[in-house]
C-alpha cells in the first residue's frame, strides 16, 4: 500500500528519488540497514553514497560508547546546510541512540531539521513514517518498545555477495553493569529455527559463501523458543546443509559457551574455527562489578577446554579498560590474561558512561591519562601477539575464501581463512567468491601474505 503511494508519489516529480544510508556501530545494526535498505528500495528509492544530494537521508546509530553518539551528533550537524538548501529533504535518525529517552528529547529539541525519529523497535515502520513525512509533512518520533516483531517478512538489500549477516536473535537479558544494550534492545527475542533454515537455503542458493550468525548473545539462542531449541543444534542444523560455505557467530557469552557447543564446533566442519568470546577483564573483583557470572579461573578453563577439542582454535575478545574503581593489580590481571590466552586480535574499548546503566552510578576517579597510558600497555602487548601469530602461520597452508582485491600490491587478493586471518596473495580477479588454497610466505602486522597453489 505505502509502496503504491510512494511510487504515485515520485511519478510526480518524475524522477528517481535517492536515499543515504549510514550505519554506526555493530553488525547487528548493519544487518539493521541492509533492512531498512530493502523498504526503501522497495518504495523506490535508488541508493546513493553521497548524504548531501540524497532525497532520504538515515543514520543508523550506536550507542554502545559516548564517541560514537558523538560522531552521529557531528554528521547530523553536517546536514543542516544541505537540508536549508533542499527543503524536500527528509533526515531520518533510527537505532540504538534514539532508543534513549535523553537523547530523543535533544534530537527533538537542539536538531530540529531532523524529521523522523524511530528506533529499534520500529525499523520496520519506516515505510509508514516516510510516508506521513511526504504526504502530511512536520516530524514523528516513534522510539516506543513495543513493537517486537522479528521482522520476517521485511526485504533485505544485502551490502555484498560473498559473506550475509544473518540475525538469530535480537535483544539481551545479560545487563553488564557497564552496557546499555540490554535498555535499548530489549529483551532475547530468537528466531524460529525453520525461518533461519530457509533463509540460510535462499543465500547458499544465490551463492553465498561465508554465513555470519548474529547476536548479542547467541549462546542463549532458542531458549525461550517453544520447544526450545539450542544454539548448538541450531549449528549442527545448519552444517548439514549442502554446498560450500563457511559459517561463523557472534557474540558468545563465556558465562553460556557450554561444552556442549564446544564439542559441536569441533564436530561441525563447515563452522570456522574460531570463538569471539569477550572477556572484558581478567580481574574477578572487575568482573563481578561488570556482573559477567563467571571468573577469570572459570573463562581460562573454558580456553583450554576449546584448545583441546578444536585443534587449531582462534580466540578474539573485547577488553574494557578503565571500569570505575579499576586498580593497577585489576589492569594487570587483564593484562596476564590476554599474555596466558594469546588472542588472534582484540577489540579494546576505554570505558564509556552510559546514562541508565549501572555502572554509571559508580564512583570513578582513576584519571584519563592512567587509563590512557593501561590502554596503550595493552595495545602494544597485542600487536606483539598478533604478530606471533602470523609470524607462526609463514610456511603453512591456508584455505581462504577470496573477498576482493588486496591492498599490498597490484595483482593481489585478500581474503580470510576459518581463524580469521586476513591473507594476501597473487591472484586473478575471477576466484573473488570462491575458496583457494594459499601457502603462507610473510607475516605483517595486520595480516599475511602468500602464494595460491594450484
Ligand atoms: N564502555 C566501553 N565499552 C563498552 N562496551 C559495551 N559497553 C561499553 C561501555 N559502556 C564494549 C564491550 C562489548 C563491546 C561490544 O562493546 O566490550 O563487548
Ligand atoms: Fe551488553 Fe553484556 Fe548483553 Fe553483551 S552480554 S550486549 S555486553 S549486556
Amino acid at each position: 500500500m505505502v509502496r503504491r503511494h510512494n511510487e504515485r508519489l515520485f511519478s510526480l516529480c518524475g524522477k528517481t528519488p535517492t536515499a543515504h544510508i549510514r550505519t554506526f556501530g555493530c553488525q547487528q545494526n548493519v544487518s539493521d540497514s541492509e533492512k531498512l535498505a530493502g523498504m526503501l528500495s522497495e518504495m523506490g528509492y535508488a541508493m546513493t553514497e553521497d548524504p548531501l544530494s540524497a532525497d532520504v537521508v538515515l543514520f543508523n546509530t550506536c550507542a554502545v560508547r559516548e564517541n560514537a553518539e558523538d560522531r552521529v551528533f557531528g554528521n547530523v550537524g553536517a546536514l543542516k546546510a544541505s537540508k536549508e538548501q533542499n527543503r524536500e529533504k527528509v533526515i531520518a535518525l533510527c537505532g540504538c541512540m534514539t532508543q534513549q529517552p535523553h537523547i530523543a528529547k535533544k534530537l527533538r529539541t537542539s536538531y530540529p531539521y531532523v524529521d523522523l525519529i524511530f528506533g529499534t523497535h520500529s525499523i520496520g515502520r519506516l515505510p509508514e513514517l516516510l510516508w506521513k513525512k511526504l504526504s502530511e509533512g512536520g516530524r514523528f518520533v516513534d522510539i516506543s518498545q513495543d513493537e517486537l516483531s522479528l521482522g520476517e517478512d521485511l526485504p533485505v538489500l544485502r551490502d555484498g555477495s560473498i559473506r550475509a549477516w544473518v540475525p538469530v536473535m535480537y535483544g539481551c537479558n545479560n545487563f553488564c553493569t557497564y552496557c546499555v544494550v540490554p535498555l535499548v534492545r530489549g529483551r532475547e527475542r530468537s528466531r524460529e529455527l525453520s525461518d533461519i533454515v530457509r533463509e540460510v537455503e535462499d543465500l547458499i542458493r544465490a551463492g553465498y559463501k561465508e554465513i555470519g550468525l548474529l547476536g548479542q548473545n547467541v549462546n542463549s539462542y532458542g531458549k525461550t523458543l517453544n520447544p526450545p531449541v539450542s544454539f548448538a543444534q541450531l549449528l549442527e542444523t545448519l552444517d548439514q546443509l549442502p554446498g560450500e560455505f563457511v559459517i561463523r557467530f557472534m557474540t558468545s557469552h563465556p558465562k553460556d559457551c557450554t561444552r556442549e557447543l564446544i564439542d559441536t564446533i569441533a564436530r561441525c566442519e563447515k563452522v570456522c574455527n574460531h570463538i569471539h568470546l569477550p572477556v572484558q577483564s581478567g580481574s574477578n573483583r572487575m568482573l563481578k562489578a561488570m556482573n559477567r557470572r563467571y571468573t577469570a579461573e572459570q573463562y581460562l578453563e573454558l580456553i583450554d577446554y576449546a584448545r583441546e577439542k578444536i585443534p587449531g582454535v582462534s580466540f578474539t575478545s573485547d577488553i574494557i579498560v578503565g571500569f570505575p574503581g579499576e586498580t593497577e593489580e585489576d589492569f594487570e590481571d587483564t593484562y596476564r590474561l590476554i599474555e596466558q590466552v594469546k588472542y588472534y586480535s582484540l577489540f579494546t574499548f576505554l570505558y564509556s558512561r552510559r546514562e541508565g546503566t549501572k555502572a554509571a552510578e559508580l564512583p570513578d576517579d582513576t584519571p584519563y591519562s592512567v587509563k590512557q597510558e593501561r590502554f596503550e600497555r595493552m595495545l602494544a602487548l597485542q600487536r606483539k601477539i598478533g604478530m606471533a601469530h602470523h609470524q607462526e602461520l609463514v610456511g603453512q597452508t591456508v584455505r581462504v575464501l577470496a573477498e576482493g582485491k588486496g591492498k599490498t600490491a597490484p595483482g593481489r587478493l585478500w581474503g580470510k581463512n576459518q581463524q580469521g586471518v586476513i591473507v594476501e596473495f597473487d591472484g586473478e580477479d575471477c576466484l573473488i567468491g570462491s575458496f583457494v588454497t594459499v601457502r603462507v610466505t610473510q607475516a605483517l602486522q595486520w595480516a599475511v601474505v602468500g602464494i595460491a597453489q594450484q
